[in-house]
């Protein structure tokens, strides 16, 4: 027997015995025709549209839509920090003036334009990444309230996330700016197919420039050695409220799931939750299912963390201003009217909406190319860590229970390799973790958001590039997909397109 022969077919037959042996929580013909990604709640949209993740839950009772409406109003809303104004609240340091202007039109955010003129460009208004920071630890074995439960360590004067922006008053040498200005620009590569096509990949390189606690070049406490960075895109804001109504342990046994001939094995993060520690839960953890590294337990501590965090504005769950106790404050207080600036109807409304908007449903689900993509999807693996469907258990917000819904991820943390590695940890996340991307709707990210990219730190501009990015765990997944024929690799490609 031809050697090639011999390992093609001790192949098949691992494979064979893990689909046999695995459960996909729905039989595969169901995932690969499901048209409904998000069960009832699922907005029916025909044609392709830059309004399609805009959608409340189709299911949501007339009392719900209202409260949607009023949360929509304000994830739209630009606040302000001028202290006579109403909207009052931003600031002195965030990362952009309002949600929707991150979550653009609820979707991808995009990096920045690089002109031709200088290779790096500066982080301003307008940019929708940011850098979560701290300092180097070893990941804690046994989380307990003395080592604050694996949480990472604040850099001293900075926190755990970089402000690149600031109230103009904030800094007299610097106005405008936040902790630092962040610098970025492009690393280019190439990645070449066995058939001999190339890819060019892109990958951002960030600096941080112009600390305010810098007294001489190179001395602020964010430049030491041991802080670590890790970029984060903007992810879209659909189905959030079903992904957070998943039995848990449905998650927890698809970790349990022995992959390992596939190299495979996904990790629960295990994080502090703001809602336990609020009602005084002697052990404040939850299992993550949300952030890029499944660093926040649910949509509620998600979205008012970022109220406080990414736009400065405080609010009854986070009540204290991120820059709080350091010099750079104290200088300021003189700015700053004391109080929480969110009332809690902002904060509830904002919740509310951030868990009911809708999914989209699929477009071309009966076309031969799109489910010979759905069969190779599984061939070479990606359904090991984007696990296709669940079902719903019960919430608190009753349109989300009961529904069978197609996210496509285990929602885990995978080691994805040197590539895509930031080097931070998060909870129990290692600095080269991520948490399995769900992929629905993801076709109709560039509809969008033309310029929306893929992965973390939005490097890939296709979804071609975000699969040659896969490595570390999804390496033999990403090797299969390399060695598809061009019409095979299409396919794949244009089944992620019709989610
Ligand atoms: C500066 C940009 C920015 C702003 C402003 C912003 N977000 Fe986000 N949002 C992000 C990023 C980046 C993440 C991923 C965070 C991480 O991995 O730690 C995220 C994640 C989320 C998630 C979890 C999504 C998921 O799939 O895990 C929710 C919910 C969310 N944001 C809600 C909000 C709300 C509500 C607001 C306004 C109060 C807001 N965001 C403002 C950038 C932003
Ligand atoms: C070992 C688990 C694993 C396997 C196998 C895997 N993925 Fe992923 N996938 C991930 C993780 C984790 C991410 C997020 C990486 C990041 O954020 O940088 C991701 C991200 C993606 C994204 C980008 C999503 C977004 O919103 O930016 C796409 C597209 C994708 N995967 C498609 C695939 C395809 C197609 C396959 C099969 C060829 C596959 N993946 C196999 C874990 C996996």
């Amino acid at each position: 027997m031809p050697k090639a022969f011999f390992y093609v077919l001790i192949f098949a037959a691992i494979c064979n015995l893990f689909w046999s042996g695995q459960s996909l929580g729905d039989d595969v013909e169901a995932w690969m025709k499901a048209s409904k990604l998000a069960g009832e709640g699922t907005f029916e949209s025909k044609y392709p549209s830059a309004t399609a993740y805009r959608n409340p839950l189709s299911n949501l009772r007339e009392e719900s839509e209202k409260k949607h409406l009023v949360g929509d109003r304000l994830f739209d809303k630009k606040f302000s920090d001028d202290l006579n104004r109403p909207d009052y609240g931003l600031g002195p340091t965030y990362n952009h003036l309002s949600c929707i202007g991150c979550h653009a039109k609820d979707g991808r955010g995009a990096l920045p334009i690089v002109p031709t003129t200088n290779p790096w460009t500066r982080l301003g208004t307008g940019a929708q990444i940011f850098l979560r920071i701290s300092l180097k630890e070893d990941l804690k074995e046994t989380p307990s309230a003395e080592n604050n439960w694996g949480s990472p360590i604040p850099v001293p004067g900075f926190g755990l996330q970089l402000f690149h922006l600031g109230s103009f008053k904030l800094r007299a040498d610097n106005p405008g700016s936040g902790l630092a200005e962040v610098w970025m620009k492009y690393d280019f590569s190439k990645f070449t197919y066995p058939d001999g096509t190339q890819v060019e990949l892109r990958k951002p390189i960030f600096q941080i420039r112009s600390p305010y606690d810098e007294t001489t070049p190179g001395s602020s406490r964010i430049l030491a050695k041991d802080v670590q960075t890790s970029p984060r895109m903007t992810p879209p804001m659909i189905g959030l409220g079903l992904i957070e109504a998943i039995p848990k342990e449905d998650i927890l046994n698809l970790a349990k799931r022995d992959l390992s001939a596939w190299g495979i094995h996904g990790k629960p993060n295990w994080v502090i939750d703001r809602q336990k520690e609020l009602q005084k839960d002697p052990v404040p953890l939850s299992l993550g299912r949300f952030g890029l590294k499944a660093n926040t337990p649910s949509v509620f501590h998600q979205s008012l963390g970022a109220l406080n965090g990414d736009m400065g504005v405080t609010n009854f769950a986070f009540p204290k201003e991120s820059i709080e106790g350091t010099e750079l404050f104290e200088a300021f207080k003189q700015n700053w009217k004391p109080g929480i600036e969110a009332s809690d109807e902002i904060s509830q409304a904002l919740v509310f909406y951030s868990q009911t908007l809708a999914v989209p449903s699929r477009r071309n689900v009966e076309d031969l190319q799109v489910l010979e993509g759905a069969k190779l999807f599984q061939t070479v693996g990606c359904t090991n860590c984007h696990h296709p469907s669940y079902k719903t258990g019960s919430h608190s917000i009753s349109e989300l229970s009961g529904q069978r819904i197609y996210p496509y991820s285990d929602f885990l943390l995978h080691d994805m390799g040197e590539g895509l590695a930031d080097g931070r940890s998060d909870f129990r996340a290692s600095g080269r973790d991520w948490k399995t991307r769900a992929l629905w709707g993801i076709g109709l990210t560039k509809v969008i958001n033309p310029r929306a990219g893929f992965l973390h730190d939005g490097r890939a501009r296709t979804l071609e590039e975000a699969i040659l990015w896969h490595g570390g765990e999804s390496k033999l997944s990403r090797e299969l997909f390399t060695k598809l024929s061009k019409s095979q690799r299409d396919s794949l490609i244009s089944f992620l397109k019709s989610l």
